[in-house]
């Protein structure tokens, strides 16, 4: 039996070329890096909570989805909340309905994301940019 021996050049170009085409096709393999402002808690908001929420929570909190009549991608509608009322209080880490969901805290909801937890470190940048203030721009970026 004789086993078709691919060329060399195919193996060394093509398949480069195809990655990095998907790559360009995707967008980037990289997500872009936040734009950051002169805004030191803005900038918190871009780097440590706006990511973990994208990441973990959009695909059925912003834009036309909506669970729980709750939506993320806008200041005013983060604050406001859902059907079962305000999700985030400035300043009030302990009386923001986010915080408690993201720990699973079932007492004020079902657990946020449903299919696992966040990491500690990411409810912890959460609980911080809600005590500073939860500075964020007031359209969010997808
Ligand atoms: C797979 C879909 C899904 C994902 C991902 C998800 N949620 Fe939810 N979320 C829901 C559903 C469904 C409800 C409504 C639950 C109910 O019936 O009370 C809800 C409700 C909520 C509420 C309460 C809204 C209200 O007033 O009732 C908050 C706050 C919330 N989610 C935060 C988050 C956060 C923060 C994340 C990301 C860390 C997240 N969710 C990710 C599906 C999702």
């Amino acid at each position: 039996m004789i086993w078709p021996v691919p060329s060399k050049r195919s193996f060394s170009l093509t398949k480069p070329l195809l990655f990095a085409g998907l790559c360009l096709f995707l967008g980037g393999c990289r997500p872009e890096p936040p734009k950051l402002t002169s805004d030191p808690k803005q900038n918190f908001y871009l780097q440590h909570v706006g990511p973990v929420l994208k990441e973990n929570c959009y695909r059925c909190h912003a834009g036309m989805n909506r669970k729980g009549g709750f939506r993320m991608d806008s200041r005013s509608t983060l604050l406001a909340g859902g059907k079962d009322g305000i999700a985030v209080v400035p300043g009030d880490p302990e009386k923001s309905r986010i915080l408690h969901v993201v720990r699973r805290e079932n007492a004020w909801g079902k657990p946020m994301p449903p299919d696992g937890p966040l990491t500690e470190g990411e409810i912890a940048a959460i609980e911080q940019w809600i005590r500073e203030g939860a500075v964020m721009p007031e359209a969010e970026r997808r």
